[in-house]
Formats: structure tokens, C-alpha cells, sequence
């Protein structure tokens, strides 16, 4: 069941090099975000140093690392994630239906192994870096943006994911095809009345929450605020208006 405390609905993203950084951020936001997003950069500067940094916090980790490979490496990198106590992964959608489901198993298996909670497992669809010119001239997916995005996931779905991440434009249309259950999370949030900072397309805590989504990513807004503890307690505020 999706979280509906405001807290439990924020994830920041921690996007720093370094786990010194990444701590001054946990520092200054003690007490009001739960949740942390570690990404390729920072997991491969410090591994998992850093998802324990988090999670001696009493904060949960969602590890961003877009597994995408055979079944049995999936399978492996899912469990590993799951042996760290990670509360949500992704996994590329486009790795196929063996894929996904032997990540949705292996998360299941790891669960029970190492008696921790299952994470919620994510499809990422289609990257927001490509646009319909790209899908259809490189990548040969004669189909929508959109209609890609809403094929992956109910393919993720019928695999046993519990989840995708959709960017604000995409979540009605995701929300409406895969129903109440589907777990979706957004980036490119922005509260109103801040920059964009390099997101082409971005909503504000309100409109993303209202088209129904279920988790919020939100990086620069916070981290970069002159107080990051006001700006992620002013989006709490909006999440919970919403
Ligand atoms: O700073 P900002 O709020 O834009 O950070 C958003 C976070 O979400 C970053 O870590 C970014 O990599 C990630 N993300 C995104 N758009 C996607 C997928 C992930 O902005 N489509």
C-alpha cells in the first residue's frame, strides 16, 4: 500500500560525490525527510558506505541504479540491494518480461532470506532524455512517447513490479491504465515560483500529488536552498494541502 503521511511520500534526491556531503545533507534535514534517493554517481563513489550512512539515520534508501542486464544478473543485483535493506530500487522496464520478473522474484526470495521488508520494485520506461524523433529514429519504437511509457509499465506490471517512475506529464495516464495499486513516483518537482534548474518538464508538489502520484523525488529545491530544512518542510506542507 503506498505511503500517505507527507513524510513518508518525500524522497530527496542525494545527489552529491561524496559521503562527507552526503552527510552535511542528512544533517541538515534531520527530523524531517525519511527518505533518500542514492543514485549511480554517489553509489559508485562510496558504495554501500552510503545506503548505511542512511539507514543509521532511522532514514529509508531508495537505490536509483536502473539495473538493466540478463535475468541472472538482475536477479543478483536485486538481492544484494535487498541484503543493504533498501526500501525501493528500479530496474529498466526495456530488459524484457524475463527480466522483470526475476527481478520481482528475486526481491521476493531476498525478502524472506534476509528478513527484511520487500522493497518496492520500479520500472524506469522510457528516460526523459529521449524524445519521439530519438525512440523512433534510433531506437525503432514506432510508438508515442507516451504510448511507450504506458506499454513498459503495464508490462512491469503483468511481471510482478510494483511500480514505475513517470515524469509529471505521464502520471494520469499511468495512474488511469494501471490503476490504484500501481506505485508512482515523479521527479521534476518544483515548488511554485522556483527555477528549473535542467528539467524540461516539471510540476509543482500540488499538481504531481493531485494527478496521483504516490512518491515525490525532489533534489536541487532542497539541497540547493539557502535553508534546506524550510524548503523540504514547505513541500511537506504542499504534499499534505494536496
Ligand atoms: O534536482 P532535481 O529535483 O531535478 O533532482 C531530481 C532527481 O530525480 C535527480 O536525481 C534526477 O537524476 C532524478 N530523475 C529525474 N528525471 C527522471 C528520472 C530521474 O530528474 N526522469
Amino acid at each position: 500500500m503506498p505511503a500517505r503521511d507527507p513524510k513518508d511520500r518525500l524522497i530527496v534526491a542525494l545527489d552529491v560525490a561524496t559521503l562527507d556531503e552526503a552527510a552535511a545533507l542528512l544533517d541538515r534535514l534531520q527530523g524531517v525527510v525519511g527518505t533518500y534517493k542514492i543514485g549511480s554517481q554517489l553509489f559508485t563513489a562510496c558504495g554501500p558506505a552510503v545506503v548505511e550512512l542512511v539507514r543509521k539515520r532511522g532514514c529509508s534508501v531508495f537505490l536509483d541504479l536502473k539495473f538493466h542486464d540478463i535475468p541472472a544478473t538482475v536477479a543478483g543485483a536485486v538481492r544484494e540491494a535487498l541484503r543493504l535493506g533498501v526500501f525501493m530500487l528500479n530496474v529498466h522496464a526495456s530488459g524484457g518480461s524475463p527480466m522483470l520478473k526475476a527481478a520481482a522474484e528475486a526481491a521476493r526470495e531476498a525478502a524472506r532470506e534476509f528478513n527484511v521488508p520487500k522493497a518496492l520494485c520500479l520500472a524506469v520506461t522510457v528516460l526523459t532524455s529521449l524524445d519521439r524523433a530519438l525512440l523512433q529514429r534510433e531506437l525503432n519504437v514506432p510508438l508515442s512517447v507516451e504510448g511507450h511509457v504506458l506499454h513498459l509499465a503495464q508490462l512491469a506490471k503483468t511481471a510482478g513490479l510494483d511500480g514505475s517512475v513517470c515524469s509529471p506529464q505521464e502520471i494520469k495516464t499511468v495512474r488511469n491504465a494501471l490503476g490504484r495499486g500501481w506505485v508512482i513516483v515523479t521527479p521534476g518537482v518544483r515548488p511554485a515560483g522556483s527555477g528549473v534548474d535542467d528539467q524540461a518538464r516539471v510540476a509543482t508538489p500540488e499538481a504531481a500529488i493531485q494527478a496521483g502520484a504516490d512518491y515525490l523525488v525532489v533534489g536541487r529545491p532542497i539541497a540547493a536552498a539557502p535553508d534546506p530544512k524550510a524548503a523540504a518542510s514547505a513541500i511537506l506542507e504542499a504534499i499534505a494541502r494536496a
